[in-house]
This record gives C-alpha cells, sequence and structure tokens, in this order.
C-alpha cells in the first residue's frame, strides 16, 4: 500500500472510559430513525467484505458465523459486505442476483437476528462493478489481446508489416517503445491489465448501463427485503460502477456524464428504481465518497452537492467513505488483478498507523461534516454515517455532538474487537480489545484471503469447534468475551 512520506506513527487510545451511567446517556448509545426503521443505537458496522463465501456467491456457514460474531456484540447496525447485483461468476463475493439466492441470504439473516437478540438491525450494501483483467505477460497482450488499428501501425512504423510481423515487432520494441507507440488505453492494459471503464461508450454493454442498473438494483432491492434485510445500502462508493459515474472523470456524451448534474442522473435513477421497488416502508440509502483523493477527482464542493441530492430525493440515510479508487493504483504484478486500495486514495480510505499529520483517525470527519451541514441547511434531517479510524467512546461522542454525524461507523475497530461497543455501554471500555491500524487484515483482503485479524487469529487455536482458515493457521472467528457479565446472556444489552 501507498504510504505517506512523513511515516509519523500514531498509536490508538481507549480514550475516557464512560461509567454505564454516562454510556447509556450518551448519544452514541441513543436510537437514531431512519426513515421507516429504528436503531438502538449509532453504533454501525459498515460494509467489510471477509471473502468467506465460495464460489457461487452463495452464503455459507463461514459467511453465518462471520456475521453473528458482529451481531453477539449488538451495535445498532451491521451493513453486509458488498455483495453483486449480477448472476456472474465473481470469485468469493457474495451475491444477489437472482432468487435462488434468496434461501441462503433468509438464513444469514435468520442468524444475525438471533445472535443480536434482535438488537442489531441488519443492511446489505449492494454493488455493480465493470470488468477487470489481470496484469498479462506481454508476449499474450501482444499475441492476442492489442488490437493492430492503422495509427498504431503508422506510429510504429509497420504499415506494410504481416500482422503476426507486427505483432513481433511490437512485442520487441520494449518498456521505452510501448510508452512511445502504444495509446495510453492499451498502454494501461499491458502495464496494469485491461479495465472497462463507464467511458467506454464504444462498446454495447457499457454504453447500456443506465438502462440496465435500474432493473438490476431495484430487483437486488427486492431480493434483500424478501430475504429478511431491513434495508438496503446502494454501494455509489470508492472503485465500482456508481462511484464511476459520479466521478470527475464521467466524461460520457449521452447525458450521463460531463457536468455534476449529469453525473448524478444515473445514482439518482438507480435509487428512484429501488424506491418503486421495494416502498415507501423499507430503508434505503447509499454510501459515497465524501472525496476521491484522486488528483483532479470529486471532491466536497461536489460530494456535498450529491449527498443534498440523495436526501431530496428521500434516501433514508447517507454513508460517507473516501478514496479506494483505481486511478493511482499500484502496478501490480503480472498475472494480478490491480487493486483499488493500493495508491494514495487507498491510504485514504483505510489509513494506517504510520501516516501523516493528520493522522489515520477521523480523517473523513470534517468532509463529513461539510455534507451534513448541506443537508440540514437544505432542509433535510437524512442521517449522515460517518467511518474512518474511529476506536473509542469519546472520540464517537464528540463527532456526534458537533454534528459532524449522527451515527458513527467502526469497520477495522469492529473486526479487532466485535464486542467494542457493548463493552463500552457496560461500563468495560477498558477491555476492549483496540485496532492497531496495521492493516494486516487489508493485506488478506488484497490477497483475496479469508480476512482475520492478527489481534486475535492465532488465539485459542484448539477451541472446540472453531473454523479455521484453508491453511489451517488462523480462526476464522473472532474470540468471544471471557470475562463478560454472567448477566450477559443474548438481548441483555438493553
Ligand atoms: C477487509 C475490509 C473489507 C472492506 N470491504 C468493504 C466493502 O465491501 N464495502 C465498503 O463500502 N467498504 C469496505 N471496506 C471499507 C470499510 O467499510 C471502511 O470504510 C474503512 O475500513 C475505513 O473505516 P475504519 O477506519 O473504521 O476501518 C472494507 C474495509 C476492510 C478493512
Ligand atoms: S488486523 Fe486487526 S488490528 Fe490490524 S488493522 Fe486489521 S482490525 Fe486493526
Amino acid at each position: 500500500m501507498w504510504k505517506p512520506a512523513e511515516r509519523i506513527r500514531f498509536e490508538p487510545s481507549s480514550g475516557r472510559i464512560p461509567s454505564t451511567e454516562e454510556a447509556r446517556a450518551s448519544q452514541l448509545f441513543s436510537p437514531v430513525q431512519l426513515g421507516p426503521l429504528k436503531l438502538e443505537h449509532r453504533t454501525w458496522v459498515p460494509a467489510m467484505v471477509p471473502w468467506r463465501s465460495n464460489e457461487d456467491g452463495e452464503v455459507n456457514e463461514d459467511v453465518i458465523q462471520w456475521y453473528a460474531r458482529f451481531a453477539r456484540g449488538k451495535p445498532g447496525a451491521i451493513v453486509i459486505e458488498a455483495t453483486g447485483i449480477r448472476d456472474v461468476p465473481s470469485g468469493p463475493l457474495l451475491r444477489i442476483g437472482d432468487d435462488r439466492y434468496i434461501g441462503g441470504l433468509q438464513r444469514l439473516t435468520r442468524a444475525v437476528n438471533e445472535a443480536s437478540g434482535g438488537h442489531t438491525r441488519l443492511l446489505i450494501q449492494i454493488i455493480d462493478f465493470l470488468r477487470i483483467r489481470r496484469r498479462p505477460e506481454p508476449r499474450t497482450f501482444f499475441e492476442r489481446h492489442l488490437a493492430l488499428t492503422p495509427q498504431l501501425l503508422e506510429r510504429a512504423g509497420l504499415q506494410g508489416a504481416s500482422e503476426a510481423q507486427a505483432r513481433e515487432a511490437l512485442l520487441g520494441l520494449g518498456v521505452e517503445g510501448w510508452s512511445r507507440v502504444l495509446d495510453p488505453r492499451d498502454l494501461q492494459s499491458l502495464q496494469y491489465g485491461a479495465r472497462e471503464s463507464v467511458n467506454d461508450l464504444h462498446l454495447a454493454h457499457i454504453r447500456s448501463l443506465p438502462q440496465e442498473l435500474p432493473g438490476l438494483f431495484a430487483q437486488a432491492a427486492r431480493r434483500a427485503r424478501d430475504s429478511g434485510f431491513d434495508g438496503v445500502e446502494l454501494h455509489y462508493a470508492h472503485a465500482y460502477t456508481m462511484a464511476s459515474f459520479l466521478s470527475t472523470t464521467n466524461q460520457r456524451t449521452d447525458g450521463y456524464g460531463g457536468s455534476r448534474e449529469a453525473r448524478v442522473r444515473l445514482p439518482l435513477e438507480v435509487y428512484q428504481a429501488v424506491r418503486a421497488e421495494v416502498g415507501s416502508d423499507y430503508a434505503v440509502g447509499c454510501r459515497f465518497l465524501a472525496e476521491e483523493c484522486i488528483e483532479g477527482g470529486t471532491a466536497v464542493d461536489d460530494s456535498t452537492w450529491y449527498g443534498v441530492q440523495f436526501a431530496i430525493a428521500g434516501m433514508d440515510f447517507l454513508s460517507t467513505s473516501r478514496g479506494g479508487k483505481f486511478d493511482d493504483a499500484k502496478q501490480p504484478s503480472v498475472g494480478q488483478a490491480a487493486y483499488p486500495y493500493t495508491g494514495r486514495s487507498g491510504y485514504e480510505c483505510m489509513p494506517q498507523y504510520l501516516s501523516d499529520q493528520r493522522g489515520p483517525f477521523g480523517r473523513n470527519r470534517a468532509a463529513t461534516a461539510s455534507i451534513r451541514r448541506a443537508i440540514r441547511e437544505a432542509g433535510c434531517t437524512t442521517p449522515v454515517v460517518c467511518t474512518g479510524g474511529v476506536h473509542n467512546f469519546e472520540f464517537a461522542e464528540a463527532m456526534l455532538a458537533a454534528g459532524d454525524c449522527d451515527v458513527v461507523g467502526t469497520a477495522r475497530q469492529s473486526l479487532a474487537d466485535p464486542d467494542w461497543a457493548l463493552k463500552t455501554l457496560l461500563g468495560r471500555a477498558d477491555a476492549v480489545r483496540l485496532c492497531e491500524y496495521t492493516n494486516y487484515c487489508e493485506g488478506l483482503d488484497q490477497k483475496h484471503k479469508q480476512v482475520t485479524c492478527q489481534l486475535w487469529d492465532r488465539e485459542a487455536l484448539d477451541e472446540p469447534g472453531i473454523r479455521l482458515s484453508h491453511d489451517g493457521k488462523r480462526r476464522l472467528v473472532a474470540p468471544e468475551w471471557k470475562d463478560a457479565p454472567a448477566s450477559l446472556g443474548t438481548g441483555s444489552s438493553q
């Protein structure tokens, strides 16, 4: 992953430990309404892909155990990982692209409900993404992938050559020659692997995204409702299709790109189709970027405006993230695909303990606060979820007290200790296992390996009944809170 030059070391801390009485009276542990959906607390586990599903994208026992463990910590809400709206092979990512997924997803919603004693509301993040190929061997690229255009042959001085000769000659040009003769898109495909973009209007399936996506998202949302989820989060963030429509890099000329009014058009049309399908009594919101964090990318002025449009349109909540783009991703090794969390924008999304002056804690707070302020000024009460580097009560409560957000998301802190909020509520914040922001988990995610936390994945490996990773070396689920109060049975948090 990209690292800032300063490399200043930041240590997480427990902050001030509240008593049970203080925690119970706090904003963090007060209820909040997300449109038709009431959360008991303002604690939120944002979407995190743990690579637990199978090649068919189904719910299996590992998926159930993973989410049930978060649910035993009784947060206000859990958002299930980015789940594909199309029924196409996409590795071990969960899918919701066909009705046959409903049975498995129902088992998941029932398991979470039971594990939290009915205290945690469960949402699912639904996603569309475009095709990305692995970085090819140069020989494969020149022999099989590269289209030989007259312009390319002219630039390379190969007009008279046969196809086989031209391909061999191009391969022989080497790195410097490739930079000279290939057009930027081909060069990118050679160096990073080919990646489709919303700007590829010459491809019929990219041209038709605005016609296709509203229906796909709407059907996925209907399946989510039928599966027993309390709401859906439309994934409009990071490197994926909908975020690419919102991005300043979207230069489509079909009325869905260019100006910000045109860029927000499809995200609004998708939302309207979803709303029409699931009705007004079902929670629908989106996750979008407060800042893209790439050169010339969407900044707070645009995202503030987007937030207001989403709120006016009637979304029940807005959750912010930042960065996580392909545009500045590191070059992958041959045979690997680019990963959108390896550049500076990736760092902004999941900052590490070695950081710049701003540090890894609360990096998305100021931008989210601007978005929320603009939404309130527009007369909307839409709740806003802010995530990024939050790991203690004091910090979370300060964000709420300042009016920077209405709900506090904690991804890696919840992974490090799924009971952190429950411990805090019970006056035991001293017992919280604090995330160290090492990004060991993110490294596993990058390799598409089962995600675990280094603070617990080697603990009690011989515990009866625990499930281990494919290599047999790591436990897949955080250990239970050993000295939890005896009174703490399911459903005793409030
Ligand atoms: C392993 C892992 C997987 C993630 N998967 C998703 C995802 O599916 N969807 C999403 O919107 N964000 C995803 N994120 C980003 C988190 O939701 C969150 O925004 C980010 O980790 C910063 O919050 P934190 O500092 O509380 O960890 C993921 C993060 C991690 C560590
Ligand atoms: S591995 Fe654990 S401690 Fe390290 S960043 Fe991930 S959640 Fe935090």
